[in-house]
Parts: structure tokens; sequence; C-alpha cells
């Protein structure tokens, strides 16, 4: 059983969730980050009961003073921090002359500084430990346009690039820095907006037609590209943007 500890914010459900059973198969302790109290105790509950030890801390991502809390309790817990993933995020629609302003704010407030609060409490033990992998969470959004998603799309984007300015910044501290791009994805989130689309089997479908598979993906799919990421056998990848899309950005 290794001691590796890997801290994963939105972890409570979706990609998050899926990504805290990966790195707990194989041995990781886990840290879980969400806004979701319920739900971040049933699953530190389930990761538990994987043979590993998990801790739920109720932290919104984009608050400084929660985010610092959840890393000293990482601290205590386990004393260090292998892998971080940056998966939380906020979907607003609209155009940019529809997007409330607080809607905006808030969105870049839990998409960027989100992850900005998050490096800054974590990261730190990795350089001191001279290893360490961060996974970014953008979106094929950020690289492909549909209509009324001007604050989310333009977020994902900027995570791609703030994704490759950390792998610059972290290479001398043997820090790789690194995202994955989902495309459609069957999580709560992506079911719940399904559900409450005028005709549900239809949105269902055109998500589906988005993909060269003609189904979308499933979490599971995006938290192995994540934990490949994050292994030794992505030695000398970082910077880089993955696309788990099933083939969106290529049609
Ligand atoms: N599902 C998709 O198709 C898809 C596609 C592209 C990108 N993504 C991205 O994947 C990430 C995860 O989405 P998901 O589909 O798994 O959604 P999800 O709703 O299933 O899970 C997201 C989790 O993040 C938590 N969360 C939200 N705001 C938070 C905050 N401020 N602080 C801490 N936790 C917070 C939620 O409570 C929830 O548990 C997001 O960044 C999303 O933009 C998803």
């Amino acid at each position: 059983m290794s001691n590796k500890v890997m801290i994963v914010s939105g972890g409570a459900s979706g990609l998050g969730l899926a990504a805290a059973e990966k790195f707990a198969r194989n041995g990781y302790n886990i840290t879980l980050i969400d806004v979701n109290e319920q739900k971040g105790k049933q699953a530190e509950e389930k990761i538990k009961g994987m043979g590993v030890d998990a801790v739920f801390c109720l932290c919104d991502i984009s608050n400084k003073e929660q985010v610092q809390r959840a890393a000293q309790i990482t601290k205590d817990r386990f004393g260090r921090a292998d892998v971080l993933i940056n998966n939380a995020g906020l979907e607003v629609r609209g155009s940019i002359l529809q997007c409330a302003e607080d809607d905006w704010v808030r969105l870049y407030d839990i998409n960027l500084k989100g992850i900005y609060y998050m490096s800054n409490a974590f990261v730190p033990g990795m350089v001191a430990q001279k290893k360490g992998a961060v996974v970014n969470t953008g979106s094929i959004l950020g690289y492909r346009t549909v209509p009324e998603r001007a604050a989310y799309s333009s977020s994902k984007g900027a995570i791609d690039t703030l994704t490759r300015t950390m792998a610059f910044d972290l290479a001398p501290h043997n820090v790789r820095v690194n995202c994955v791009v989902p495309g459609a994805i069957d999580t709560p989130l992506l079911r719940g907006s399904i559900n409450d689309s005028p005709n549900p089997a239809e949105t269902e479908k055109v998500l589906g037609s988005k993909s060269v598979f003609g189904r979308m993906g499933t979490p599971e799919e995006v938290a192995n590209v994540m934990y490949f990421l994050a292994s030794d056998e992505a030695s000398f990848v970082t910077g880089a943007a993955y696309f788990v899309d099933g083939g969106w950005s290529i049609m």
C-alpha cells in the first residue's frame, strides 16, 4: 500500500468521484473537497470502504480560508500531497449580453480563482518534496463553440493557458501540470441538464452525436486519463491538453 495522497475538488460527484475511486484503487489516500456535504460524506465512506484512507472537507474552492483549512486538514491527516486534481467547475448559460454580472464573477471565482487558491495551498508541498502532478479539468467548450456559454467557454479556454504557464513555471521543481478536456460525459451535472431540457431524449441523442462513437463518455473514461497524466507513465508529459471527447474535436 502506498502512502501517496491525492486531493480532488468536486470529489463528491461525477468526474471528481470517479477520479477518487481510480486513485483509491491504486492505493492513494484521498482528500475529497466539495460544497455538497451529504454527497461528500457518502463519497468519503465509499473510498474508505476501498481499503485506503479518505477525508472529506466541506470547502468552497473560491473561498481562500476554506481552501487553506482543507490543506491543513490534509497535512494533519496525511502529511503530504502528491497529486492535485483541480476539477470542480460551474457552468452558467447565456451569451455575453445575457449573462448576469454576479453569475460571471461567481463562475470565474470558481473555475479560475479556485485553481489559484487550490494550487497555492497544495503545490508548495510538492515543490518541497521535488515531485508532484497537477491535473486541471478543462472542457471541449474551451475549443468548440456552442450557443450561450460565454462565461463557461472562456473560463475553460483560460484553464488550458493556465495549465501551460503552470507547467512551465513548475517544471524546475519536478511538478508536472496537464489538463483533461472532456467532451459530453454522463455525470449527474450533464444528466440534470438533459432532464431539464424540453426534450430529454432528443438532447441525449444530440449529445451522443457529438462523438464519433455515437455516445456520451463515462466518468471512468475521464478518470483513467487523469490517472495516467498524474502517474510516472506520463513522466515526459507536461503542459498538455488531453482530449477525452470521443472525437468531438476531430468532427
Ligand atoms: N460532464 C461533462 O460533460 C463535462 C464536460 C466538460 C467538462 N466538465 C467539467 O468537469 C468538471 C466536473 O463536472 P461533473 O460533470 O463531474 O459535474 P458534477 O456536478 O457531477 O460534479 C461537480 C462537483 O463539484 C462540486 N462543486 C461545485 N462548485 C464547487 C465549489 N465552488 N467548491 C467545491 N466543489 C464544488 C459540486 O458540488 C459537485 O459535487 C467541471 O469542471 C465541469 O466543467 C464536465
